[in-house]
């Protein structure tokens, strides 16, 4: 946890809007993420934030990656580049997967010469894997219930588990080898429910796919979707393992590998943002404060991620309910309708906590804007 007074300290430093990312809490989610699921291989969702300062530390610690993209995959390469060819291979081979289920046709020529494991969901894109990277292995997506998740991620990804061991058996036919099912029971899932339902299809269909003469399948990657502390009603991850693991017990032996792509989960907390008071209006009787930051940039997590984030002052006084703009032209700029803020000043600081993941990560360059400058903490 990096301290008011330090919050304040880097900010005159380097100015704002600052982005502060604390090294020592990533470190922390990824051990407790590992102490509580000791079954689950850890591949960090690059996307939740892609700075390569995350993905290093990350990959100190030990971490696999999930990647989406060819520049998230470059990210993640930087830090085995140096590695004996052989060794990199396995290590490629072993920690990285590309879970985007519809990949471009040049994506997948260069990824080919890496032969990745990649997620599929689908007739077209098993033809085009196996025209396009043919040495890469496959990993089917099925879609399950996202029921109460933040983000719902199920409508537009996963094949319908019903068609999934006939999309099996055709990349089958073609000569490509399907490894294993993965899923996503939707961002910032708080109904635990989710994961064991996800669970039971996925045996289902182990269980199909079996009786129907595959058996190449060694693996269930169980996603993302790990919920971040935000506030009080979120359950510690401890119970939400807890239901996994006795879950992953009944349904798969123990040589079926279980990986898992946690992205909020890891960088959430270790995120904070500081911003200044450009500008101070009262709109409907409302104060209203303009701040250097705004949903085009640090707190992009409102439109794009449906999430919240209070904003704070280092001031101790009588708060009022106000609301807090970003700095573009655009009336859709609104970090919040609802603060309670003490009464402050053009030049004071404010700030949000646990702001880590899908923030400064899809910030833009609206209105000339540029993104808040980054700022590394115990590194
Ligand atoms: C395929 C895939 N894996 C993992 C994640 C990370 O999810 P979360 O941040 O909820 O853990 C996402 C997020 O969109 C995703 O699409």
């Amino acid at each position: 946890m990096i301290s008011q007074a330090k919050l304040q300290k880097l900010a005159k430093e380097h100015g704002t809007p600052l982005f502060i990312i604390d090294h020592d809490e990533l470190r922390k989610n990824y051990r407790m993420f590992r102490k509580y699921l000791p079954r689950v291989q850890v591949y960090f969702a690059v996307k939740a934030n892609s700075d390569p300062a995350i993905v290093r530390t990350l990959y100190k610690e030990g971490a696999s990656f999930d990647v989406a993209s060819m520049p998230e995959f470059k990210i993640v390469y930087e830090n085995i580049k140096g590695m004996p060819a052989k060794q990199r291979q396995d290590w490629i081979w072993d920690k990285i997967i590309y879970a985007n289920p519809n990949k471009p046709t040049e994506t997948l020529e260069e990824l080919d010469q890496y032969k990745p494991l990649v997620t599929f969901d689908n007739l077209e894109e098993i033809h085009k894997i196996k025209k396009h990277a043919p040495h890469a292995g496959l990993v089917i997506r099925i879609k399950v219930p996202n029921t109460g998740a933040m983000v719902e991620l199920s409508s537009k990804f996963g094949c319908h588990p019903g068609e999934a061991v006939d999309l099996i058996l055709e990349a089958d036919r073609l000569g490509l080898t399907v490894e294993g099912i993965s899923f996503h029971v939707g961002s910032q899932t708080t109904n635990f429910d989710n994961y064991v339902q996800a669970l039971q299809l996925t045996a289902n269909i182990y269980e199909e796919a079996k009786k129907r003469g595959y058996t190449k399948m060694n693996l269930v990657d169980i996603g993302g979707g790990f919920p971040a502390p935000y506030d009080d009603t979120v359950k510690p991850f401890r119970e939400l393992a807890k239901v996994i693991n006795s879950e992953l017990e009944r349904l798969f032996p123990k040589e079926i590998q279980i990986l898992a792509e946690p992205g909020r989960f890891l960088v959430a907390t270790a995120g904070y943002a500081v911003s200044k008071i450009i500008g101070k209006a009262v709109r409907d009787g409302k104060t209203s404060y303009y701040i250097n930051d705004g949903v085009y940039h640090t707190y992009s997590g409102v439109i794009f991620d449906h999430c919240k984030y209070p904003i704070r002052s280092f001031k101790k006084a009588a708060t009022t309910l106000c609301a807090v703009y970003g700095p573009t032209c655009d009336a859709l700029d609104v970090v919040s309708m609802a603060e309670n803020l003490p009464d402050l000043q053009r030049g004071d600081f404010v700030y949000s906590t646990n702001i880590g993941a899908y923030s400064h990560a899809s910030a833009t360059y609206f209105n000339g804007f540029p993104p808040a400058k980054v700022v590394q903490v115990n590194e």
